[in-house]
């Protein structure tokens, strides 16, 4: 599973208490990532006393997970289908939240699983962001996660160049070249520097051809779960 910085503990906290709300009966959309990973856990510990939930994975890691935990699952077209029963809740991670703004602007795909947590977070009639302080910034200014068609690589490089982005193809780690999502696709990082208006690069990066899908979540967040050194802070946008 891919790490990132911030503490354990306070990852653990979050996770643990976004996991704590979430009622019986409930369809539960899993994120991905360190965080959501600690609230796959607890929800896991809590189906072992009884909790009866389904899960709907936003990822290979997190669908491996929720099996290891016992977790029952639901796939996101019987989920959110004609006779689904829909998705209450989803605890999805995220690389940096904008505190400063209303929307909880939210960067993601760290782990290149953000087209996927985009459909199951949006669906969601609630989304609980899982997020240790190191997270926490004034305004977005991370580069922006871009998955991309592989034959459309350098099409859309050209475009994020013109939009003010410098992109940089995901390289794997043990293999090599890229990094290639659980969708089969390519990943652009795409560095703009500080985003103040974060719905209006999400617009544009959206309508470039061949973007899959961007880390750029506005609007989404219903609840903020920050853990901390020694509790939890909970913020509503
Ligand atoms: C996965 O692609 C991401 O969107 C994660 O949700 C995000 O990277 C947060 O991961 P951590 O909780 O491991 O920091």
């Amino acid at each position: 599973m891919k790490t990132s910085g911030g503490s354990d503990a306070a990852k653990r906290r979050a996770g643990e208490s976004a996991a704590e709300v979430v009622d019986d009966g409930s369809v539960v959309g899993l994120g991905t990532g360190s965080t959501a990973a600690h609230a796959i856990r607890r929800l896991g510990d809590r189906v072992d006393a009884g909790l009866d939930v389904r899960g709907v994975a936003t990822s290979f890691a997190s669908r491996e997970l929720a099996v290891d935990h016992g977790i029952p699952l639901v796939g996101l077209d019987e989920a959110v289908g004609p006779d689904g029963p829909g998705i209450d809740v989803a605890i999805d991670g995220a690389d940096q939240v904008a505190a400063g703004d209303d929307s909880s602007a939210l960067l993601k795909g760290g782990g290149a699983a953000h087209a996927r947590e985009k459909l199951v977070d949006t669906a969601a009639d609630r989304l609980l962001v899982v997020v240790d302080p190191s997270k926490e910034t004034g305004v977005l200014d991370g580069a922006v996660p871009v998955e991309v068609l592989p034959d459309g690589r350098s099409v859309v490089a050209e475009a994020v160049r013109a939009a003010g982005g410098e992109p940089a193809l995901r390289r794997a780690e043990r293999k090599d070249g890229p990094v290639i999502t659980d969708n089969g696709h390519v990943v652009l990082d795409c560095a703009f520097g500080p985003i103040p208006e974060p719905g209006s690069l999400a617009a544009t990066l959206a309508g470039i051809p061949g973007v899959v899908e961007h880390g750029l979540f506005v609007g989404l967040a219903d609840a903020v779960h920050v853990g901390t050194a020694d509790g939890v802070c909970v913020r509503e946008p």
